[in-house]
C-alpha cells in the first residue's frame, strides 16, 4: 500500500523523506497560490517551479514548462519532485515526474481537502487534452504522500465543502457507522481536530480500494460513486457559466442522484437517500438545472470515459459499505433522479 505520512510539521516530515530517498536534487512544484500560502511551511526544501493555478492550466504547455524547468535545473533520474498543491498540481506534477527521463520519483503534499482525500492518493496522474478532462495520463504512485492538515487553514468554506463531498462518498463506500459519523460532522463550523481524524479514515478507505485494484479493472470503479451524474452536472455547469463549479459540489449532487437510483433499483434503504440528501441540500444547495437540460446531461453521461460502448456505467449502493459496480440504469429512472435533485 502507498505510504501516507500524517504530520503537523511538513518541513520536518519532508526532510525525513528526503534523507530516506537521498535524491541528488529536490524540486518543488507549486502554483502561484500555494507558493504564496504554503511554501513557507516547507522552509527551503528545494528548487521551486511555479505554474499557474486552476484546472485551465492543466495543459500540455504547462506540462512542457515543468519538463523544461527540470531539464534546465539539471534534474536527473535520481532527482525528486515534490508536488505542493491541490489536485491540479499533484496530477500534473505526477505526470511530469512519471514521464521525465522515463520517470523520476515524486512526493505529493496536497494542500486542499479534495487533494488530500482523493487526487494525491492512488497514482492517477495526467493533464486535460482536446477539451477533455484528464484525457492523457498514467498510473504512477508517489513515493510518499504527506498529509499536513495545517494547510487546511488556508482553505475557504466552499473548498472545504468541496473536499468533504469525496469524504462523504468514501464513508458511503465504507460502512453505515462511518456514513452516520460523516453526516454528524458540523461542516458549517468545522472542528479541525475531528476533521483530521476523518481525513485519515477517508484516505484509508481510498487506499484499501486502490490496493485491491490499482488500474481500475474492477472494484476501483466503486470510487466513481456519485461521479457519473456528478461529472455531467460539472461539465454542463462549466459550459454554461463563466465561473467553474467546484468539483465536490457536483459530486455531492451526483451522490444524491445516484442514491436515488440505488433506492429504486437495488432496494437500498430510502433513509440512506433521505439523510444524505438532507445533508447535501443543507450544505451544498441544489444544482440550477431544469428539465430542458436533461437531454444534454444524459448526453454527457453517455460520453463518460468510464463507460464501455453505449452503456452508461453506474456504481450503485445496496447499503453503505455494500457496493455494486457496472450497473445499467434506464433513462426514465435517471430523469427521475434529476427531478428529485432539483425538487421537481
Ligand atoms: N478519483 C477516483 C480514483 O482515484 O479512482
Amino acid at each position: 500500500m502507498q505510504t501516507v505520512r500524517y504530520t503537523q510539521n511538513a518541513a520536518a516530515a519532508l526532510s525525513e523523506i528526503v534523507t530516506k530517498h537521498a535524491p541528488d536534487q529536490v524540486f518543488v512544484l507549486c502554483d502561484s497560490h500555494t507558493e504564496q500560502l504554503c511554501l513557507s511551511l516547507l522552509q527551503s526544501a528545494g528548487r521551486v517551479i511555479t505554474i499557474q493555478p486552476s484546472d485551465a492550466a492543466k495543459t500540455l504547455d504547462t506540462l512542457a514548462s515543468v519538463w523544461t524547468a527540470l531539464q534546465q535545473g539539471g534534474a536527473t533520474r535520481h532527482s525528486l519532485l515534490v508536488n505542493l498543491g491541490g489536485g491540479m498540481v499533484t496530477d500534473l506534477g505526477g505526470f511530469a515526474a512519471a514521464t521525465f527521463k522515463r520517470g523520476i520519483r515524486f512526493v505529493n503534499i496536497p494542500t486542499t481537502l479534495l487533494g488530500m482525500v482523493d487526487a494525491a492518493v492512488g497514482g492517477k496522474t495526467g493533464i486535460n487534452f482536446g477539451g477533455l478532462k484528464n484525457e492523457v495520463g498514467s498510473f504512477r504512485e508517489a513515493e510518499e504522500v504527506l498529509i499536513c492538515t495545517k494547510f487546511l487553514a488556508t482553505l475557504d468554506a466552499p473548498n472545504l465543502r468541496s473536499g468533504y463531498a469525496e469524504m462523504l462518498k468514501h464513508s458511503l463506500l465504507s460502512s453505515r457507522r462511518m456514513w452516520s459519523e460523516h453526516l454528524l460532522f458540523d461542516l458549517a463550523d468545522p472542528d479541525f481536530g475531528q476533521l483530521q481524524t476523518l481525513v485519515q479514515q477517508s484516505i484509508e478507505v481510498k487506499q484499501s480500494i486502490v490496493a485491491q485494484d490499482p488500474h481500475e479493472q474492477g472494484i476501483r470503479k466503486a470510487l466513481n460513486l456519485g461521479h457519473t451524474i456528478g461529472h455531467a452536472l460539472e461539465s454542463w455547469h462549466n459550459a454554461h457559466h463563466a465561473e467553474a463549479l467546484l468539483h465536490g459540489y457536483a459530486v455531492a449532487w451526483g451522490l444524491v442522484a445516484e442514491l436515488y437510483l440505488a433506492a429504486a433499483q437495488t432496494e437500498m434503504p430510502t433513509e440512506v437517500l433521505r439523510q444524505t440528501a438532507r445533508f447535501v441540500f443543507d450544505h451544498y444547495g441544489r444544482p440550477a438545472i431544469g428539465c430542458n437540460d436533461y437531454d444534454a446531461l444524459y448526453d454527457l453521461m453517455l460520453h463518460d470515459k468510464k463507460n464501455r460502448g453505449r452503456d452508461i456505467n453506474f456504481t450503485l449502493l445496496h447499503e453503505p459499505g455494500d457496493v455494486l459496480i457496472d450497473q445499467h440504469v434506464e433513462r426514465t429512472l435517471i430523469d427521475e433522479s434529476l427531478d428529485f435533485l432539483r425538487d421537481a
